[in-house]
């Protein structure tokens, strides 16, 4: 049996004008669990996050949260940009500490969880940089902390790691399997990599284009409590990895 949904995406449509970008798309969040939405570029992937993030209203349809109706943005959800959204004027502790400073947390105790979450993501000894000071990846990783700072139950994550090179990508898939077990979160992760989908997620929902429905769900069974290691060697990560590639390559141009 599936474990129970920690959000529930049913029949939702939306249109930008002329643009129809969801058309009755239903899916459920398992609890506790990763989620990779997986789809060509322009299907809806960022729109469908707002929607959960109830940052954008949908035409039709319904979102819920833990059984309740979405009608706007929360603190049970918390959303890492495409493009990071960083305050360029505070350093990397007053960015991570930011939605804890907007709740009014005092500055003590806002740094001790800021701290804990800067060190999670591997940026210790960044506390004091700026932005402008770090790379594209190091700066994905400060709006992730900053997501986990703030102690959400559902992390909406809309490219995290487009913007780090391949070695820093895998070290940060490997950080995600951790924090996913360690914090006991309903990630929702979006990329453009099936690779990376496939290894990080315990469901993958493939999207169809533009107006985009889930094509297939898909759980991986065999390789998702292996060692991190030994994932890329799994005959059903192979397969996985093999179907889903399958099912897209028909709509790269
Ligand atoms: N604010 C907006 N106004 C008008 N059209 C929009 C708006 N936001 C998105 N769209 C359109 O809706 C469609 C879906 O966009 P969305 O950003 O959700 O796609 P995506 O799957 O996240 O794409 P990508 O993989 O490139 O990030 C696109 O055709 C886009 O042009
Ligand atoms: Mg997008």
């Amino acid at each position: 049996m599936a474990p129970q949904s920690a959000v529930s995406v049913r029949n939702v449509s939306k249109k930008y004008n002329d643009v129809e970008a969801l058309r009755d798309l239903s899916l459920e969040f398992p609890r506790g669990q990763l989620t990779s939405l997986l789809g060509p570029s322009g299907c809806g992937k960022t729109t469908l996050l707002k929607i959960i993030a109830g940052l954008i209203p949908a035409n039709s349809g319904e979102v819920e949260v833990n059984g309740i109706r979405v009608e706007g943005p929360g603190p049970d959800r918390a959303f890492v940009f495409q493009d990071f959204a960083l305050l360029p004027w505070a350093n990397v502790m007053r960015n991570v500490g930011f939605g804890l400073e907007l709740r009014g947390i005092a500055k003590s105790e806002r740094e001790a969880i800021a701290e804990k979450y800067i060190s999670n993501v591997g940026l210790a000894g960044f506390e004091r940089s700026f932005p402008h000071e770090l790379s594209g990846g190091m700066r994905q990783r400060v709006g992730l902390a900053r997501a986990l700072a703030v102690d959400a139950q559902v992390l909406l994550l809309d490219e995290p790691f487009s913007a780090v090179d391949e070695q820093n990508r895998r070290k940060f898939q490997e950080d995600m399997l951790t924090l996913v077990q360690e914090e006991r979160k309903t990630f929702i992760f979006v990329t453009h990599s099936i690779e990376e989908a496939v290894y990080v997620s315990d469901q993958i929902a493939v999207l169809l284009p533009r107006p985009s429905r889930v094509s297939e769900v898909i759980r991986p069974t065999s390789f998702r409590n292996k060692d991190a290691a030994n994932i890329r060697r799994d005959p059903e990560y192979l397969d996985i990895v093999d179907r889903i590639w399958a099912s897209l390559r028909n709509y790269v141009e």
